[in-house]
């Protein structure tokens, strides 16, 4: 029989391994429900015998008491910045300086991506993470010790059994495109202000007083670099990523190593080329000298280092004209200025409308209609407008005040307390049910086919539905429907049969269709793993709701907030009569004989049968993580027609390419 001291540190011992495996090595071993158990077990076993509490044990991740403000630490060896270069020529006089200042010795470069973080030094003392600091002034930074902490790609531990002394490691904090998406999403249905860029968003999620709420901001990092060390060295900046690799750090996830101008030049286009396919927001390339022993030799300036340099990409942005502002109406009542601009090609798409995010904000920039304006779209980011064009701006501008009235119904707008969004707050509000039956119905929720937000339009003017639970009682209205513009019997039929079909999806669809804020598709995804049925979710307190590893306190106390309002409670019970599935289904579990359990899979192209969406479920179904880019961390790319780079990448990779066929030969 295992003592629960043994079993105490086998568990931690394990937990910390698959931590690495998924967050550091993107390969998990093991579905999140068994982690999950895991780390409940270790939970329980922690709260029975606090003698062999261990602040590094994985269950502390969640983050400690609140803090009143951030403490200023000095940096044991200053962080200091690098000289930007921003075109080809510029590098080239780099390497030109670099040549004549080392003579004829030899050296190489290597090159990496430039991450559009936060910079941070961490610093481990024998193994262990002491202090974590902001870049700051340079010479002393703030200290995020406890933010750090909770993101669950650092070790606290190094992954050695004979650390150094000392080892201070450098890196940056940044959030994904998609992390920076759903975040800003939320916070938009919240009524809170949104983030301007990836950045910004780490930048403000580090600089949180709660170290809670920052275990629930999807951050991450990537380390490149050291500060003070005892007892350790590297001769080379490739053994230094090896070596931070080793100990248990995400490091660039892919470098170049150049030996000529030549290679130096290809390295550069082909990191630009590929900027895309890195989940973050990358604003260029450094470039270092490999070999260490050259660092002194170069020196650096009171302001950056010899040994590197950086190359910068501007951001794609592009003039147009701002052509009107429209106000849209959220499902929450959040009133959101949308820019429509005169069409305009930007990193290679057209786009023509922008968020504006809210009055504030444009307030801010000075906005106004007849504006010429500049906008910018970084990568799959929504695009923004950046800045208006003063000297242009024509005589009749003008600007647009907040609403004094909703625009879709007329009803009265209030701003609420610490808020910065306006918001209708007639419950009764068409264009607000609209936007929760546009949501309802969406690919993402009941994925209801044959149902588009002008079809829903008419259905709300002629009085047939008003919430969602009323599409279920469309099928005693035919002759109605029959009428209507555009509907033939067939319509009607595909209609009705596709609402129909939608009775019976996941839990996790019904749990996001309902639109309760702060709960997102992710989100709704482990409450189906953690809830059999709405009901059960219902009944949940703030203390079982926040043991599920990726819901804090204000996404529990939102749901329960939710539940608790007896208009939402009629409409759950009107879903129910119903008959809309309100449980989990008993699903095939991802079983690790699954060959494609735990593995990672990026899709690409077009499928003969398949959409997007429904691969991506099945291959969640079947335990495979899907991802957006192929790395040497991509198991299998399951192709398409018309598959591009993603493909050429996977083939040079050596990453096995699947078809529609293999993979349902799978099922
Ligand atoms: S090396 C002596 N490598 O960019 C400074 N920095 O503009 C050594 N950054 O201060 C820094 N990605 O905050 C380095 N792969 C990378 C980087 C990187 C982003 C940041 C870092 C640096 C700033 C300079």
């Amino acid at each position: 029989m295992t003592s629960p001291a043994d079993r105490i540190t086998e568990l931690r011992q394990t937990l910390l391994d698959h931590n690495h495996r998924y967050y550091v090595l993107a390969e998990p071993s093991i579905s999140d429900r068994e982690y999950d158990a895991l780390l409940e077990e270790l939970s329980t076993l922690e709260a029975a015998h606090p003698e062999f509490d261990d602040p590094d044990s994985p269950t502390q991740r969640v983050g400690g008491t609140p803090i009143d403000g951030f403490v200023t630490r000095p940096h044991a060896v200053p962080m200091i910045s690098l000289a930007n270069s921003y075109n080809l020529e510029d590098v080239m006089a780099y390497h030109q300086r670099t040549c004549k200042l080392l003579g004829n010795q030899s050296f190489r470069y290597v090159v990496e991506p430039k991450i559009d973080g936060v910079a941070v030094s961490l610093r481990y003392e024998n193994g262990q993470l002491v202090q974590a600091l902001s870049r700051g002034d340079g010479r002393e930074g703030d200290d995020l010790t406890q933010n750090i902490r909770t993101l669950r790609s650092i070790p606290l531990r190094l992954r050695t059994d004979s650390p150094p002394e000392i080892l201070e490691v450098r890196g940056e904090v940044y959030m994904t495109r998609d992390g920076f998406q759903t975040l800003n999403l939320e916070r938009q249905t919240a009524g809170l202000n949104v983030f301007a860029n990836p950045r910004n968003a780490a930048a403000g999620s580090l600089k949180l007083l709660d170290a809670r709420l920052v275990a629930q901001r999807p951050l991450d990092a990537i380390w490149y670099g050291i500060g003070e060390t005892r007892g350790i060295s590297f001769e080379t900046h490739l053994e230094l990523l090896e070596t931070l690799k080793r100990f248990g750090f995400r490091t660039p996830a892919k470098i170049w190593t150049c030996e000529s101008a030549d290679e130096l030049e290809h390295a550069l286009l082909e990191l630009q080329n590929e900027k895309q396919t890195f989940p973050f927001e990358m604003d260029g390339a450094v470039i270092k000298v490999n070999e260490r022993k050259y660092y002194d030799e170069l020196g650096s300036t009171a302001k950056s280092p010899r040994w590197a340099v950086a190359y910068k990409y501007e951001p794609e942005q592009a003039e147009t004209r701002l052509l009107d502002i429209t106000v849209q109406v959220g499902r929450t009542g959040v009133l959101t200025p949308v820019a429509e601009l005169e069409p305009v090609l930007v990193s290679g798409s057209t786009v023509s409308r922008a968020t504006l995010h809210n009055w504030e904000e444009m307030e801010r920039k000075d906005i106004r209609i007849g504006d010429s304006v500049i906008i910018e779209k970084a990568g799959e980011i929504i695009p923004a407008v950046v800045r208006v064009l003063l000297e242009k701006r024509p005589a009749d501008a003008r600007a647009l005040p907040p609403p004094t009235e909703c625009p879709a119904c007329g009803g009265p707008v209030h701003r609420r307390e610490g808020e910065v969004a306006w918001r209708c707050e007639n419950p009764a509000c068409p264009a607000k049910g609209l936007s929760r039956l546009k949501h309802f119905v969406s690919r993402r929720c009941m994925d209801i086919d044959n149902v588009g937000e002008e079809l829903l339009k008419v259905l709300l003017t002629e009085g047939l539905i008003r919430e969602p639970a009323d599409l279920y009682h469309l099928a005693e209205h035919r002759e109605q429907l029959l009428t209507l513009e555009r509907m033939a019997e067939k319509s009607v039929e595909n209609l009705l049969t596709g609402i129909e079909n939608s009775k019976d999806r996941d839990l996790w669809r019904i749990l996001h269709a309902l639109g309760i804020p702060q709960v997102g598709e992710r989100t709704a995804q482990s409450l189906e793993e953690h809830f059999d049925s709405l009901d059960a979710l219902a009944a949940a307190n703030e203390e079982t709701l926040t043991a599920i590893a990726d819901i804090g306190p204000i996404v529990a106390r939102s749901i329960i907030s939710f539940f608790a309002l007896p208009e939402n409670q009629q409409h759950i019970d009107d879903l129910r009569e119903t008959g809309v599935n309100l449980t989990r289904k008993t699903k095939v579990a991802p079983s690790t004989e699954s060959p494609l359990s735990g593995k990672t899979v990026v899709i690409t192209g077009t499928l003969p049968t398949l959409s997007r969406d429904e691969a991506k479920d099945l291959l969640r179904k079947l335990g495979a993580n899907v991802t957006g880019s192929v790395s040497s961390k991509t198991d299998i790319l399951l192709a398409g027609e018309d598959a591009g780079s993603k493909l050429a990448k996977a083939q040079k990779l050596g990453v096995p390419v699947w078809d529609e066929t293999k993979l349902r030969e799978q099922i």
